[in-house]
């Protein structure tokens, strides 16, 4: 472990410095003024740069190494993007400007939400909400508005049991019940159980595509058919962009609402808990429902519109992340549409070729062909005493941060893999050869699976004991 910024203490040394106050101190409750100076770290200038960058140089990150996290695309987004996006003309905006001022920021939100339609073939969107399942909440929220107002009385959302978690904790938030729809033994949904489930009472049908076993529904027009014949609306989680972009519109196979997440396809990295952005597209009959504001162009002037009568309403603070749409925007300009393609067939290809690469080794449930991620499972390693989560912390010691592991529910000893679009082949193989490396080491040697991580800064933790008793604070003795 590394030693806190506490412990680097040198008495007498300082690396900050505060001017002296001149101005008259005046209104302080002295009652609630403190006693005792407060526990900053004691350390001059060196030893606080020092720290810092013992830790970032600690720290696993995309710019390091390969992050096959299934499910969360954790691809290499281009730096210039940051600078965009970091330019004073956007990081020194206001939200509370007028809109006569901020006509360039205006455009962008209106050219983006244009892009958006273009790329899925919906014909709205709103940029509002701030992440996946913060889209999927609006979009539940314009179903049950929608049927509202057709006086439909539906309450059930069909869910399959291949969705991302968050969808049927969306459905439940926005006052639905959801139902599990199961998935057939080719991993796709089972055409008959969906018959057998949906009927009057169904609002939604909402289906993550591709599924997270990273599968297209071939049978994807007969599914909408029948959603469609009973009245119903389909929702498509589309997180996983990157496999269709250039190749799928979601809005020509009639999909009625649908969300991106921004900060997994267009150039903002995910996770952490950063600014995320989950817009929201629709087909033209739902258009009336989108949060506002919206933006309009009339003539040459971009304008805010709020009278939208039968709009879910806002959904978040301003107009949502305007960062992260900024990055979007300068990655979908820059690739343009051909480049858009080119990230959806390389993300195919790399999801294939490690696939086919890792099930030499690993059990496969469901051989693919693949979209843009797979997942193994490690069952064929538990005769030898070793899980997945071995392999996983294995992973660590040769430098690669491991995959997705135990999701989705329904492979058993799950390890969801995403290579993602912006890794090459030889980075590939090595993953793969590492890979094979452990499948061995877990047959002839499974004590050091047992052991590992052996060589990361942490060895291993009781995890549960970590994230629920986690210490975090440094002891601050003499604070009051
Ligand atoms: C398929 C899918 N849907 C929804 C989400 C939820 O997105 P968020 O984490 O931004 O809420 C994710 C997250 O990665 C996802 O992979």
């Amino acid at each position: 472990m590394s030693r806190t910024i506490f412990e680097r203490f040198y008495e007498g040394k300082s690396g900050s410095f505060i001017p002296r106050n001149d101005c008259p101190v005046e209104g302080l409750d002295m009652l609630l003024t403190r006693k005792t100076p407060t526990s900053l770290p004691v350390v001059g200038e060196q030893e606080v740069i020092r720290h810092y960058v013992e830790l970032a140089s600690k720290n696993y990150h995309i710019d390091k190494g390969m992050y096959p996290l299934g499910s969360c695309t954790m691809k290499y987004n281009p730096v210039v993007n940051e600078e965009i996006a970091g330019l004073s003309g956007f990081t020194g905006l206001h939200p509370l400007q007028d809109e006569t001022d901020v006509q360039g920021a205006l455009q962008l939100i209106y050219d983006l939400e244009s892009s958006l339609c273009e790329i899925t073939g919906m014909d709205h969107f709103s940029l509002q909400p701030v992440a996946g399942a913060h889209g999927e909440l609006t979009g539940m929220m314009i179903a049950r508005d929608y049927f509202r107002d057709r006086k439909e009385d539906r309450k059930t959302v069909l869910v399959p049991d291949s969705a991302h978690g968050t969808n049927p904790a969306s459905v439940v938030i926005c006052g639905f019940t959801p139902k599990t729809i199961p998935s057939g033994d080719d991993g796709l949904v089972d055409i008959e159980a969906l018959e057998r489930e949906i009927d009057d009472k169904t609002a939604v049908f909402m289906l993550t595509l591709p599924n997270t076993l990273g599968l297209f529904e071939k049978e994807i027009k007969k599914i909408i058919g029948i959603v469609h014949k009973a009245g119903a609306l389909v929702y498509m989680d589309g997180a996983n962009m990157n496999a269709l972009l250039g190749i799928v519109k979601p809005g020509d196979i009639e999909i009625d609402i649908m969300h991106l997440n921004l900060h997994k396809t267009f150039s903002t990295p995910h996770g952490g808990g950063g600014p995320g952005s989950g817009p929201v597209g629709v087909r033209s009959h739902l258009g009336d429902f989108l949060p506002v504001p919206r933006v309009l162009k009339e003539g040459e002037r971009y304008t805010f519109f709020s009278d939208m009568e039968k709009s879910v309403g806002k959904v978040h603070a301003w107009y949502g992340n305007f960062n992260v749409l900024v990055k979007a925007y300068a990655y979908i300009i820059a690739l343009g549409a051909t480049g858009i393609r080119e990230v959806a067939e390389n993300a195919i290809i790399n999801a294939n070729y490690l696939m086919k690469k890792i099930s030499r080794h690993y059990d496969l449930k469901y051989p693919g062909p693949c979209m843009h991620e797979f997942v193994a499972s490690g069952r064929n390693l538990k005769q030898y005493g070793v899980r997945t989560t071995d392999v996983a912390k294995r992973l660590l010691d040769y430098g690669i941060h491991a995959p997705t592991v135990y999701f989705p529910l329904i492979v058993e000893e799950a390890l969801m893999i995403e290579p993602v679009e912006t890794e090459k082949k030889e980075t590939l193989d090595h993953f793969a050869d590492v890979m094979e490396k452990i499948a061995g080491e877990a047959r002839n040697n499974p004590g050091i699976l047992h052991e590992a991580p052996v060589t990361t800064p942490v060895r291993r933790l009781d995890e549960a004991a970590a994230a629920r008793n986690p210490e975090l604070c440094w002891p601050l003795e003499n604070s009051e």
